[in-house]
């Protein structure tokens, strides 16, 4: 059970998590489309909405994905129904200019698309712990073009999993950590 400190707050944002037990249940397209297509509506500077999913479609490509994780990240997303890659595109395609926001941009999807998993009873997990530079190859994408955001692991959390209690959820528990402590009202200075 997950505390928050306001009650306004949506269950969703509260009890979403990143499970590390699947359930082997496939994740179906039509299910794992509705994950992007709320990511596709998450805002983005000059609304170029650079992220770029690679998701797996065969027990090839997800072998593929695999491959690349961290050991430690294998241990547990080896057998999760579904991968994919969060690439962004570096610049706009208006203007060809450097987009800065583009990293900022693809966080908003990727929450978008967790927040659409877990509402469908899901759970995405976001992984660092890979192979960036092998993840071009696999996405088909030139790194002049594109960066590496993560690696998404998407199925259903197995009763056996449950949230780990993290430090700022449990302090907020305790009410030790109040929200001030990640939000300034005006000119006051963090330090
Ligand atoms: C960008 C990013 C990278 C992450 N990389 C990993 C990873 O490589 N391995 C892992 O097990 N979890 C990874 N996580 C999951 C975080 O550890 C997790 O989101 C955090 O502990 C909060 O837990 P919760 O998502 O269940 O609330 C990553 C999360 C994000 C957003």
């Amino acid at each position: 059970m997950r505390h928050t400190q306001s009650d306004l707050v949506h269950p969703l944002f509260v009890e979403r998590w990143s499970t590390r037990a699947y359930t082997d249940e496939p994740v179906p397209d039509r299910d794992l489309e509705a994950m992007f297509e709320a990511a596709r509506w998450a805002p983005s500077s000059f609304n170029a909405q650079p992220w770029l999913f690679v998701y797996t479609a065969s027990p090839e490509e997800h072998d593929r994905m695999v491959r690349i994780l961290v050991p430690a990240n294998q241990a547990w997303a080896a057998s999760t129904p579904r991968l994919a890659i969060l690439f962004t595109r570096k610049r706009f395609s208006h203007n060809q200019r450097e987009n800065g926001s583009a990293a900022f941009d693809a966080g908003s999807a990727w929450m978008s698309f967790a927040l659409q998993a877990h509402h469908m009873g899901y759970s995405a997990h976001a992984m660092k712990g890979f192979d960036h530079e092998a993840a071009f190859d696999i996405g088909g994408v030139n790194p002049d073009d594109y960066a590496v955001m993560c690696m998404l692991a998407v199925g259903r959390p197995a009763d056996e999993d449950e949230p780990e209690p993290r430090s700022p959820r449990k302090d907020q528990r305790d009410m030790a950590q109040p929200l001030s402590s990640s939000v300034l009202q005006g000119a006051e200075s963090a330090s």
